[in-house]
């Protein structure tokens, strides 16, 4: 009986604590179910939107002190502060010469400009860039030739610009998009083979590096944006920098009326030497970018740290494309940290719809650029009365320059692309995993998604 009994205890509880991991065990996936349910479907947001750093960054007691300072020297215009911002990035980025402007694109349309690009000129450039860039080589009455993307880089595919360089080809205009170093190498060999000049658009990329050289020091020069999204904000602002003496001069001529290089702002003496622009950059602007450069290299640092763990977790989901760095590259600035969204794998829920599902999540994204030459800007300027004046009828064919300028992988990247911004990479690493999650939470309950959003 004694026995019997002992057996039947033993029979009673091992069914019961059976019961009871099946019971603990459905009742745990119900409540991860529920909590991993999106939001979208009446989930929890996986992140609170309010918690992502907030852009731009500024310590209230240091430099609200430096810009006092301006201010009250009454020396506005430019003078020393902008002069040690100047010599200060110069050093940072390791060039001999800086020189500020009012903004990315107009050092963009002065270096242009000062490398003697003009009208019947070629430049050959990504399509895959902020409009900016392809609007400094209009600026000068150039043409932008397109060289179509390497999607896993989103950068101009190196292995296609030969085919695209003409009599006509001037310059190759390398774009680090996104902050993420275009091939340097092989585009240097090519501009040296066909003797072509370079000009960096660095203006997403302070501080990437190929082979622990800085982008923007490979070409006869670079510019950078200021600009308040950037990952040195000052609200406005630009610079270009070159080891070429010469050409800084005259850039420094251009941006000042045509006066002398070296003639301070506000005289009136000096004789101006060449067809100008008045593109300076002020103290105030010099005052915040000084401030700024105390935190950039820290800042690039965290920003690194945290896209290469983002690529290594959202490499695990069906879909996700993560972005690729060419062998070369030191560092990037991830100015933009992007990946490419493949909606089959997610139960065709489109792109659109895949944003709605993460921005609902707490998580900030975007699409990016749409493929510029779908825009009318081209053809406007193509029927211009400037352009009629400097080009025949010929060649100014519109159909046939698109045909000629045709991206099929731009168009797809595009449509495929998604983007995080810079001050969320400022993050924590579990800001990173929340991330993951929320991309997770989609990926699984991709249908219903989809179902609920058409
Ligand atoms: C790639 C690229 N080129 C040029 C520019 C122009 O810079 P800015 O806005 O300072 O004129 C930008 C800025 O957005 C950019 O992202």
């Amino acid at each position: 009986m004694k026995n019997a009994n002992r057996r039947d205890f033993i029979k009673k509880a091992s069914i019961l604590s059976l019961n009871a991991g099946i019971l603990s065990k459905s009742n745990f996936s119900i409540i991860s179910k529920k909590s991993n349910k999106p939001f979208i479907l009446g989930g929890v947001k996986t992140i609170n939107p309010g918690q992502w750093i907030k852009w731009p960054i500024w310590d209230a007691e240091k430099d609200e002190k430096i810009l006092l300072e301006v201010m009250r020297s009454g020396v506005w215009s430019r003078s020393k502060t902008v002069i040690q911002f100047e010599q200060a990035w110069a050093n940072l980025i390791g060039s001999k010469r800086c020189m500020t402007v009012v903004n990315g694109t107009n050092a963009l349309i002065i270096a242009l400009h000062q490398s003697q690009i003009n009208a019947g000129d070629e430049v050959i450039v990504t399509p895959y860039t902020f409009i900016a860039t392809i609007q400094s080589i209009l600026a000068n009455g150039a043409i932008p030739i397109f060289v179509d993307v390497d999607p896993s880089t989103f950068q101009m595919d190196p292995a296609k610009i030969e085919a695209k360089i003409t009599k006509r080809t001037k310059a190759i205009m390398p774009v680090h998009i996104l902050g993420l170093p275009s091939d340097m190498i092989r585009i240097m060999a090519i501009a040296k083979k066909h003797n072509l000049t370079v000009i960096e658009d660095a203006c997403q990329a302070p501080l990437a590096e190929i082979n622990h050289q800085k982008i923007g020091t490979f070409g006869k020069a670079a510019c950078f944006s200021f600009q308040n999204s950037k990952n040195i904000a000052i609200g406005e602002g630009g610079a270009i920098i070159s080891d070429d003496d010469a050409f800084m001069d005259a850039c420094y001529s251009y941006h000042n009326l045509g006066l002398p290089y070296g003639i301070a702002t506000g005289s009136v003496t000096a004789g101006s030497q060449m067809q100008a622009n008045k593109l300076r950059f002020s103290e105030y602007q010099a005052a915040i970018g000084l401030a700024q450069l105390t935190r950039l290299e820290a800042q690039t640092e965290t920003r690194n740290q945290n896209a290469n763990y983002l690529t290594s977790l959202l490499k695990t989901i069906p879909g996700i494309h993560v972005l690729r760095l060419y062998p070369e590259v030191t560092k990037a600035a991830y100015h933009l940290y992007p990946f490419r969204y493949d909606q089959s794998a997610f139960k065709g829920l489109s792109r659109a719809q895949f944003l709605q599902a993460l921005d609902a999540e707490g998580v900030p994204c975007m699409g990016g650029y749409t493929a510029l030459n779908t825009q009318p800007f081209l053809k406007q300027t193509f029927e211009s009365v400037n352009f009629k004046k400097m080009y025949h009828s010929g060649e100014l064919n519109y159909a046939t320059y698109m045909e000629q300028n045709q991206c099929p992988l731009n168009d797809t990247l595009c449509n495929e692309a998604v983007w995080f911004t810079q001050n969320m990479l400022l993050g924590t690493k579990n800001d990173m995993d929340l991330i993951f999650q929320a991309i997770q939470r989609i990926h699984t309950h991709a249908d219903e998604i989809k179902k609920k959003l058409q």
